[in-house]
This record gives C-alpha cells, sequence and structure tokens, in this order.
C-alpha cells in the first residue's frame, strides 16, 4: 500500500449549473491511499493517516491538485498528425484532410508508431481512459489496443465500418467489416481494461447492409460499445435526410438498426430536437460533447442543459484531429465559451465532472473510473497550479479552489500535469 498526500477534488455527482457543493468533495490536505491499483481510501491527511499503517509510504505532492483520470469520450487516434488543418468544414475536411491521414494506416508499422505516439500524449495531459476511433483497416485497432495494454490503460477503441461515399482504398463491406470486427471483439474486449467498441464512422458512409451488420454485432454481444458521430453538421443532416428519407431524423436511422442502446455513445450530437433526446435517454445512449472540434469546425453548440434535463448522459471529447487538444482541460475551457453562448456559465466543477465522473458515466464505467471511491481503480492527475508562470500568478490570486480550477481549466495546458498515474503506478 502507498499513499499521496496533496489537495484532492473529485465529483459524486453532477454539480449542474449551480456547482451543487454535495455533488463533489474537496480535501485542502487531502491523503489518498491506493493499493494493488485500487483506491483505499481518500480524505483530509491526518483522517486517512490514522485509519493506515503506521510504516505507509507517503509521496509528497504538498501544494498540487489531484483528480481522477480524465477520460476522453470521443477521439480519433489516427487524426493526430492532422490537428490544426485550414479552413473546411466536416464533409470538405473529411476528404481533404482525415481521408488522406487514415490511409497511411495502410502501413501496421505506421499505425503503431503512432498509436505509441497517441497514448503517450493522452498520459501526459491527464487521460487516463479514452473512447477512440481507428481506421477501417482491422489492425488500427490491435495497434491501439497493444499500445493502451502496455501501459495497463482502460481503454476503448475499434475498428471504423465504412463500405459507401468515401475514397476506394479506404472502403470495407458489409461482410468483411463484421466479421473482422467480430474477430477483433474476440481477441481484445473485456482483455484486461480493454473494450471494444463497434465503430460504424457515421451514417453517411455505412450502407443499410452495413448497418444492419453493426446492429447485429451490437445485438451479439450486448456489452460491447458503439461509438459513431451523429447531427454534427448541417450539410450533413441534410443529406442524410436526403439518404434516409424515411427515417424521422438522423438519430432515428441508427435506432433502426439497432445502434440506439446502452453503451451506444454518439459523437456531437448539435442539431438534434426534444423528441431525439428523450429517445437517447429512453435507450439509455450517450453524448459527447466535443467543444474545440465543433468550434474549429464551425459546425455548431452543443445544447448541455437540454441533454441533461433530458437525462443523457453527456462526457467531454476531444474530437482530435477535428479538434484542437488532447488536454481535457483545454476542451473544458472551451465548453465554457460554447455554453457561455448559450447562456450557461459552466462551474469549473461541473466541467470536472464531464470529464472524469460524467464521462465514466457515459462510458457506463462508473463501477470502475471517475472518481476516488473505495475500490475504483486508482487513475488520476495530479495538476501543477505552478507549471507555468501565469497559471501560477492567477492561481496564487485565487481564493477557494473552484476559482483555482476554472483558473486552470482556463490556461492551463500539459505542463500543468505533473504526473499521470494508472492502476496506481506513475506513468
Ligand atoms: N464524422 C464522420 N467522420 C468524422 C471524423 O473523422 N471527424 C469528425 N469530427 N466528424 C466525423
Ligand atoms: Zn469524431
Amino acid at each position: 500500500m502507498e499513499a499521496l498526500r496533496a489537495s484532492i477534488l473529485h465529483c459524486l455527482a453532477d454539480p449542474g449549473e449551480g456547482s451543487k457543493p454535495s455533488a463533489w468533495e474537496y480535501f485542502e490536505d487531502g491523503l489518498l491511499a491506493v493499493h494493488d491499483g485500487r483506491i483505499v481510501d481518500a480524505g483530509p491527511a491526518d483522517a486517512v493517516r490514522a485509519r493506515l499503517p503506521a510504516d505507509i509510504e507517503v509521496t509528497d505532492y504538498a501544494g498540487k491538485l489531484i483528480v481522477p483520470g480524465f477520460i476522453d469520450c470521443h477521439v480519433h487516434f489516427p487524426q493526430l498528425d492532422i490537428i490544426g488543418s485550414y479552413g473546411a468544414q466536416l464533409l470538405d475536411w473529411l476528404n481533404q484532410y482525415a481521408y488522406p491521414v487514415e490511409a497511411k494506416f495502410a502501413d501496421p508499422d505506421h499505425a503503431r508508431e503512432v498509436a505509441n505516439a497517441f497514448v503517450d500524449e493522452l498520459l501526459r495531459n491527464g487521460t487516463t481512459t479514452a473512447l477512440v476511433f481507428g481506421t477501417v483497416h482491422a489492425h488500427s485497432a490491435d495497434a491501439i489496443f497493444e499500445a493502451a495494454e502496455a501501459r495497463s490503460m482502460r481503454l476503448i477503441a475499434g475498428k471504423v465500418l465504412m463500405d459507401s461515399n468515401c475514397p476506394e482504398e479506404l472502403r470495407d463491406s458489409p461482410d468483411s467489416g463484421y466479421a473482422e470486427s467480430k474477430a477483433l471483439i474476440e481477441r481484445w474486449h473485456g482483455k484486461g481494461r480493454l473494450g471494444y467498441a463497434i465503430t460504424p464512422r457515421f451514417a453517411l458512409t455505412s450502407s443499410p447492409e452495413q448497418l444492419a451488420a453493426a446492429g447485429k454485432l451490437a445485438d451479439e454481444y450486448p456489452d460491447t460499445w458503439i461509438h459513431t458521430h451523429l447531427a454534427e453538421n448541417m450539410d450533413e443532416v441534410e443529406q442524410i435526410a436526403r439518404q434516409f428519407p424515411d427515417s424521422r431524423s438522423y438519430l432515428d436511422v441508427y435506432e433502426q438498426f439497432g445502434l440506439v442502446r446502452e453503451r451506444a455513445v454518439f459523437a456531437h450530437c448539435l442539431h438534434m430536437n426534444d423528441q431525439d433526446r428523450a429517445s437517447m435517454a429512453t435507450n439509455r445512449a450517450a453524448a459527447a460533447f466535443c467543444p474545440t472540434s465543433n468550434l474549429f469546425l464551425g459546425s455548431g453548440l452543443f445544447d448541455l442543459t437540454a441533454m441533461r434535463e433530458a437525462g443523457v448522459c453527456c462526457g467531454l471529447g476531444t474530437d482530435v484531429g477535428g479538434g484542437t487538444s488532447l488536454s481535457l482541460l483545454r476542451t473544458a475551457s472551451e465548453a465554457y465559451k460554447v455554453l457561455h453562448l448559450r447562456e450557461h456559465a459552466l462551474p469549473a466543477t461541473q466541467a470536472l465532472y464531464l470529464a472524469t465522473l460524467g464521462a465514466a458515466e457515459a462510458l457506463r464505467l462508473e463501477d470502475k473510473i471517475g472518481n476516488f471511491e473505495e475500490g475504483k481503480e486508482a487513475d488520476f492527475a495530479v495538476l501543477d497550479f505552478e507549471g507555468s508562470n501565469l497559471t501560477a500568478r492567477r492561481c496564487a490570486a485565487a481564493s477557494t479552489i473552484e476559482e483555482k480550477l476554472f483558473a486552470l481549466m482556463t490556461l492551463a495546458d500539459d505542463r500543468n500535469v505533473a504526473a499521470t498515474y494508472v492502476e496506481g503506478r506513475l506513468a
């Protein structure tokens, strides 16, 4: 057993727009005890120390802040090298930037190199779990699973299904996509901390036959995840309406193929109505809010209030490479700005929730990760208020933890992540 001494902050529920005090716990001088990769205890240092063996080894992070490891609910590892590509909205951006960079993943060595760089970058930013898109190539999923497994990370990923409206060299077929996904599920799903996500890119790039095959897999393997995009861009939504004239809405296309169920995570969810949100809630599907991407690609403004009022679980996603940062602190800052345009002032504690416990709930992993309840997996980040001169000055001028955390999320980058722990071990 070992313990870490620092300030400790974690969420117990959604603090909501009012930063409800009972929804989060803060220990200014805290102690976090870990054994065998699990949380044993967390609380005020004096009280926790009295409950622990006298000879316990304590790592001192005085002045720093320990938070649960960040959870990225939507990201594309193959797009690492096209972050910040100029000038296009979604459909042109896919053709100009995303598809060409994904075509390079025909080479398994390239896939492995990017996968390793990607997970190291996650850890550098305090992210310990992610729901990850691969490319159409089955070995892209092998590459990201191998990289996560080597670091003991809890990570969910899948090979992309796409058989139409995309470059020839990036197409699978309903049969090959089904067979390859099935083989990957058998190989990786539930292996250690890894999970498989059935990953149709979006309804524009899968034929009805392929969506049906994805639905069949989802039915055959009910504890796998489903990961796709939904209602991100207005041109996309209009094309969906033309391609699926009998569907009530974009979400309804996925519903018809059995893809709206528990453990289904839909990225973006911008251009939706109340009926769609109610249906997502009833079916226990979740939304990934990707503010840096939504601003960068000019896609639109996520409506967190409407989603939460409808009862939909929501987590933050970076959506790199449409998104512009792998940092969930940076992402939280853009979430604040998006929501401000909707007259919702996102409290720092609610932002933390969306990047930790809320994201765990969206992935249905809240029994394993997301906060420091006893028995949960010991994944956490040590944040450094003094990571840069500016954050040091700004945080010194702040009086409450909410104010300090808000300053961090507005100003921080990976310099403010002093350490990341995975299963209780320094990564
Ligand atoms: N919709 C379909 N594919 C993609 C993608 O790669 N990125 C984003 N942001 N949206 C998509
Ligand atoms: Zn995406």
